[in-house]
């Protein structure tokens, strides 16, 4: 792995969000590490540092687990790569099952935090989690949103995660 600056991978990750989604990782405790899939998410600049941001639902298992950790890792994977691993991950909760055992993933230790990585993905970014807020009701302006995404209430939490270090693979 050569370290990545995160700036450069701006246009690849957000094609892959929008496209296939990521890997959100979250320590799941001793030592196992809990992989979700992720289509939301943002690089960019917040209290003068290079944050990713991400968008996770609190009926998620990987919620409590960053917020009790502080922090997080995203792998993203090549256009086209891991499809069947990312659905497994965007639709299986690691509440019922070790995804990382049960679809056999490689996992590469965290150079820069405590968060494994998973193997295969073309950049990985290990962040802690700086600042966090959760989405009321009355923050979403737009009713079509709203409907679209929040019809069943389980509005997002916003974890910031400063980025520690950012690798290409
Ligand atoms: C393509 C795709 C993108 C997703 N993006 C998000 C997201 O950005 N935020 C979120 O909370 N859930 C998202 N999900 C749903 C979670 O990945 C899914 O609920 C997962 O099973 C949660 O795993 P966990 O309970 O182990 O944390 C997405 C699912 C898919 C298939």
């Amino acid at each position: 792995m050569r370290k990545a600056d995160p700036w450069e991978t701006f246009p690849v990750v957000q094609a892959q969000l929008a496209q296939g989604g990521a890997f959100l990782l979250a320590p799941a405790g001793d030592g196992r590490v809990n992989p979700m899939t992720i289509g939301w998410g943002l690089l960019g600049t917040v209290w003068y540092r290079q944050v990713f941001l991400v968008l996770v639902r609190p009926s998620r298992y990987s919620h409590g687990l960053i917020e009790k950790s502080g922090a997080f890792a995203v792998s993203v994977p090549r256009p086209g790569e891991m499809g069947e691993e990312l659905e497994f991950c965007g639709t299986r909760s690691g509440r019922e099952v070790d995804k990382v055992a049960e679809l056999g993933l490689e996992l590469l230790p965290g150079r820069a935090g405590p968060v494994p990585l998973m193997a295969g993905c073309e950049l990985h970014y290990e962040c802690r989690v700086v600042g966090r807020t959760s989405l009321a009701p009355r923050d979403v302006l737009s009713p079509e949103i709203a409907d679209k995404n929040y019809s069943k209430g389980d509005l997002h939490t916003l974890f910031v995660g400063e980025i520690l270090a950012a690798w290409r693979q």
